[in-house]
């Protein structure tokens, strides 16, 4: 099955019993056994939800892998996944994981005696040199935020192979449409499905694809025991957010590299980043792992004034911190997602007071440049 049928036709489809081609929200927290410890596969919605498990099975198909799970936010996900490891467990993450993620590790699962290594992964010796005798995992984003760096994912594969490391992937950005770090070798996929997979800015959401039987266990151990799942309604609501996800992701590549073009024509705007461009570092090692480049693109204004200005202007960039909604939405790293960095790291990472980042939509794109012109210039 190819990638656009298998987002209508893949997991489980509609409802045997009575033919309705949507699956049914399932609104129940427990169900009726037939004797002790004798139930037909559901116990307790916690445990399993029959609209949950659809959406499992569907992820687990789009990215390959042997199971899924689905979790109340893209957060909850990552926890759940970095509490499968134990107390002295090191992990050597991208050094610009997602902000939220980064404040999870260094202040939230540290307490438990989880210790983490940064570093930039998209250079695999530096994640060699970080490995010790207490690693366990390597956890990477490819691309990241905001500057779009890229990761090898069958480099780094090899490397956790060799040093019989968990690989996990953060693949919000590229979404299981256009990239599927399974085929590369990761052991753990994980979305924020709030973001592309959703779809439409009202659902948060997060999944985790893993790609055999004992990681499934320990995932799904973690899930039940701390029970942060998500609920039927916004099984369902992800659902039907998905099966638009090709049409979607192929309408925005295909309006970001217009509105890129446009960029490069501005002499304003400087320092584009943007994966799927000659140009940028990681273009060649993305062009052999990923079908397709997604609608992030930051870009330098040349100062904060300006880009302040362009975001107070604007009529259809909604200033706001997620992305990949069918509206495009337009941020400040500097002032929002990365503001809790030092301003001379951020200077050392490339992250400008006038870098802004936009998550292109599926407006028209005369009207996306149009807009940006004139506030850039008002
Ligand atoms: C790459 C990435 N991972 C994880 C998350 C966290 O997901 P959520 O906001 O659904 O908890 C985000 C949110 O912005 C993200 O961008």
């Amino acid at each position: 099955m190819r990638k656009k049928t298998q987002l209508i036709h893949g997991g489980i489809t509609g409802d045997e019993k009575t033919g309705a081609v949507s699956v049914p929200i399932y609104q129940v927290s427990t169900y009726a056994q037939d004797g002790v410890g004798q139930h037909r596969g559901y116990e307790y919605s916690r445990t399993g939800n029959p609209t949950r498990f659809a959406l499992e099975e569907l992820i687990k198909e789009l990215e390959g892998g042997h199971a899924g799970f689905a979790f109340g936010s893209g957060m909850a996900a990552i926890t759940a996944v970095l509490m499968t490891f134990n107390q002295g467990d090191h992990v050597v993450f991208t050094d610009d994981v997602y902000g939220g993620t980064y404040r999870l590790v260094s202040n939230v699962i540290n307490r438990f005696g989880l210790e983490a290594s940064f570093v930039d992964t998209s250079d695999v010796e530096n994640i060699k040199a970080a490995i010790t005798d207490r690693t366990k995992a390597i956890y990477v984003e490819t691309p990241t935020n905001p500057l779009l760096k890229i990761t090898d994912l069958k480099k780094v594969s090899e490397l956790s192979k060799e040093n019989d490391l968990t690989f996990i992937v953060d693949n919000t950005f590229s979404t299981p449409y256009w990239q599927n770090p399974i085929d590369f070798g990761a052991d753990i996929v994980l979305h924020s499905a709030t973001k592309y997979l959703g779809g439409h800015s009202d659902v948060v959401a997060g999944l985790v694809v893993v790609n055999s039987q004992k990681l499934a266990e320990d995932v799904h151990f973690v899930l039940n025991s701390s029970g942060g799942i998500l609920g039927p309604q916004d099984s369902w609501l992800l659902m039907r957010g998905i099966k638009t996800l090709g049409v979607r992701m192929e309408e925005i590549e295909d309006n970001t590299r217009q509105f890129i073009e446009f960029l490069q024509g501005l002499p304003e705007v400087t320092n584009i980043y943007y994966p799927g461009l000659e140009d940028h570092k990681g273009y060649d090692v993305h062009s052999q792992q990923a079908r397709g480049s997604g609608g992030m693109i930051s870009f330098d204004v040349g100062s904060g004034e300006k880009a302040d200005r362009v975001l107070k202007n604007t009529r259809f960039f909604t200033l706001a911190e997620s992305l990949g909604a069918v509206e495009s939405l337009i941020s400040v790293p500097a002032k929002m997602t990365h503001a809790s960095i030092p301003a001379e790291r951020r200077g050392e990472l490339g992250i400008t007071d006038g870098l802004v980042r936009v998550s292109i939509g599926l407006e028209d794109i005369e009207d996306l440049k149009e807009d940006f012109l004139q506030a850039l210039r008002k």
